[in-house]
């Protein structure tokens, strides 16, 4: 691992750059900090389909300037021509993977954006725009989050997360991990247990590597040691953040979420989830959420070591949903949700 790796405290997950979209490459992480150029929505959403970028609002964001990326791409010669091409581009965008709501929120804001431009030099404007004001909204709803956040925890708290919630999953500072990062900056001390969420580690290379980077106190621990961390009072607090939460407050996030919410109810640990509203979804049922199912070859081998025997049957689920019951929380950038969260997620939209 290359120690070395600097992040510069303006550096964005993703940007819009000379027409460009710049991104971290986090496949490469924790040993490598490249950056990767795209000028081609289907670039782009190769990046989400492949995780080059990942987390809901990176994705939401990512999706947004795509689409950008798509409305230059177009050699359209009539206003609905270019939203034909739009569309096109949209649908290939939003079929990368099925369940951060964040993502077809963001191509949907920008579809209805671009329908109300009289032109194409219009549309094109609108288009770029509205994106990038997108991933600047995105680090402000953050902060916001974090500040809402930040009083439920206290001094010297240890504060559990899982997968990676942070600057890394958003364009910048992060949603649970944003919290955090709130709570230090009002003045209390906090140490964070990351767990290294197999099967593809987003905990250790993404939140660890992140955290120890801003000089928290962060410790590493395999998923199997949850329960373990909190029968024997190393943890006060968990915040984890959100792919989707529907209006009855269940919440879809990172597989094991669900494990650890459980553990944390049994120990009597308070269980947080840190999402912007565009993580909401006030129409979609839970049981119709779609949970991406991902690859076998995630779970039989660590990188490029193969540690299961060959052909055997997988269940990869990428996301599990977690009941209101065992949520203590629902922190967003417009205040925090709490049982019964179906009132007071409809009073969040208010
Ligand atoms: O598969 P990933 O890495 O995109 O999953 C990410 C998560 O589950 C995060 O916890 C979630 O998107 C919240 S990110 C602010």
């Amino acid at each position: 691992m290359n120690d070395k790796i600097v992040i510069n405290s303006s550096l964005r997950t993703v940007e819009w750059k000379d027409n460009k979209v710049i991104m971290i490459e986090q496949t490469k992480l924790p040993n490598e900090l490249v950056f990767v150029e795209y000028d081609d929505f289907n670039q782009v959403a190769n990046a989400i389909k492949t995780l080059i970028v990942r987390g809901a609002p990176a994705i939401g964001v990512s999706g947004a300037f795509g689409l950008g990326l798509a409305v230059l791409q177009s050699k359209a010669q009539t206003k609905d021509q270019l939203l034909s091409d739009l569309e096109y581009a949209k649908n290939i965008l939003f079929a990368t993977r099925p369940t951060a709501v964040n993502l077809g929120w963001g191509l949907k804001k920008i579809m209805n954006v671009a329908k109300t431009g009289n032109s194409i030099e219009e549309i094109k404007e609108l288009v770029i725009s509205t994106a990038k004001k997108m991933a600047d909204e995105d680090i402000e709803i953050n902060k916001l989050m974090g500040k809402n956040g930040a009083p439920l925890f206290d001094d010297n708290d240890t504060i559990m997360t899982h997968c990676n919630a942070g600057a890394l999953a958003t364009v910048a500072y992060g949603t649970a991990l944003g919290v955090i990062r709130a709570t230090r900056e009002s003045g209390k001390n906090v140490k964070v247990i990351a767990t290294e969420t197999r099967p593809i580690q987003q905990g250790s290379r993404l939140t660890a590597f992140e955290l120890k980077h801003d000089g928290f106190d962060v410790s590493l621990v395999p998923d199997t040691a949850v329960g373990y961390s909190m029968s024997n009072g190393l943890v006060n607090k968990v915040v984890v953040g959100a792919d989707r939460i529907v209006k009855t407050g269940h919440v879809f996030n990172k597989i094991g979420t669900y494990q650890v919410a459980t553990m944390a109810k049994q120990h009597g640990i308070p269980f947080y989830v840190a999402a912007p509203l565009s993580t909401i979804d006030m129409e979609t049922k839970a049981e119709d959420v779609i949970i991406e199912m991902r690859k076998g070859s995630e779970v039989t081998g660590i990188g490029e070591n193969k540690t299961a025997p060959d052909d055997i049957n997988v269940i990869n689920p990428a996301f599990d949903m977690t009941p209101p019951e065992l949520i203590s929380g629902i922190i967003t950038e417009k205040g925090v949700a709490t049982a019964p969260f179906e009132e007071s997620i409809e009073k969040l939209f208010k």
